[in-house]
């Protein structure tokens, strides 16, 4: 027996929270009984209804994508841009991105129909690490680096410890490539984050999520995950409680 909005969610009607909505309109019925009450229990063998179209339970879909730049992380856009989705063709599950990269950051996007599991990803108490590799509009000190990794000030929060390293460096042009791991997920937060220690940010990257990364694949291409996989990671998640 699982929870009516939970069941719904992840047949795809909308998020956890949306679908609560749903239900308190009146929307859903059950074995042909509408119900208002959030949090009954329906069983595999139950007839859900939303707007009189029945649903149906999706298997759960786990895809690693890694997103090229000039896509939003998103299944639409009002603006009409490229949304990450359009690169997934020929899967009948309603996906959509865990997070989000920015339009013009490229790299390692998972992408599920599975509610809890990215709820589980992107909550920050979980400390899942995402390491970005950013070119950077100057060249940072170690004391600048080390800075980052105690934590910096943005948007009035300070960010939780993080690892940073340079890469390489250009005298000549002056711009470096540094990696950046942190297990957050704020608006912008790496770029934010070297911008507060005085680097713009010319180029982003997301290199790993976990202990996943891009391994063979080219940007707009994409794999599901294994099943070990996403055992991992939920273990991985479960554990830093
Ligand atoms: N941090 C950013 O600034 N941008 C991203 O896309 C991801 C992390």
């Amino acid at each position: 027996m699982e929870r009516l909005q939970k069941v719904m969610a992840h047949a795809g009607i909308a998020s956890r929270r949306k679908c609560e909505d749903i239900i308190l309109e009146g929307r859903v019925k059950v074995n042909g009984q509408v119900v208002r009450e959030l949090g009954i229990k329906v069983h595999a063998s139950d007839r859900i209804e939303v707007d009189e179209v029945p649903i149906y339970k999706e298997e759960p879909r786990y895809l690693l994508l890694y997103k090229p730049k000039n896509y939003i992380s998103a299944v639409a856009d009002d603006k009409g841009r490229p949304v990450v989705t359009d690169l997934i063709q020929g899967i009948q599950e309603r996906i959509y991105p865990i997070g989000r990269l920015d339009f013009d950051t490229t790299g390692l996007l998972l992408l599920t129909n599975d509610g809890d599991f990215a709820n589980k990803m992107m909550h920050p108490k979980h400390q899942i690490n995402k390491t970005y590799i950013a070119k950077l509009g100057g060249i940072p000190t170690p004391k600048e680096l080390r800075m980052l990794e105690k934590g910096v000030i943005i948007d009035g929060q300070k960010t939780s410890k993080a690892r940073a390293r340079l890469i390489s460096s250009n005298q000549d042009n002056r711009t470096a490539i540094a990696q950046l791991t942190i297990h957050e997920g704020w608006n912008h937060q790496v770029k934010k984050m070297f911008e507060a220690i005085g680097y713009p940010v010319f180029k982003l990257k997301r290199e790993s999520f976990a202990f996943l990364g891009l391994d063979d694949l080219k940007p707009g291409m994409w794999r599901d995950l294994t099943a070990f996989e996403v055992d991992k990671l939920s273990k991985m998640a479960d554990d830093s409680q």
